[in-house]
């Protein structure tokens, strides 16, 4: 998370060797839709850390 969101994106783009194929293997997937997911993983992970706060 501390690398923000445009260098998640990017590194999803690119794929991390060895472990983090590129694109996700979503060949097909646009731009967009892998923003998106980016996005989604983000918003769950916030989602998570309120729910820390509260506990
Ligand atoms: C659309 C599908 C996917 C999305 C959106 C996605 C997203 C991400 C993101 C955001 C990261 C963190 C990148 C970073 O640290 O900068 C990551 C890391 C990783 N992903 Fe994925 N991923 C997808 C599919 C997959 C698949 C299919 C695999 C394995 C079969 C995989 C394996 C990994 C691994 C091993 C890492 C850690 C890489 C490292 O730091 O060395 N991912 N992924």
């Amino acid at each position: 998370m501390e690398k923000g969101r445009e260098a998640l994106i990017e590194n999803v783009r690119t794929g991390i060797p060895p472990g983090m194929p590129k694109m996700g293997s979503c060949t097909n997937c646009t731009d967009e839709e892998l923003e998106d997911v980016v996005d989604y993983m983000l918003a769950a992970l916030e989602e998570e850390e309120t729910e820390e706060q509260t506990e």
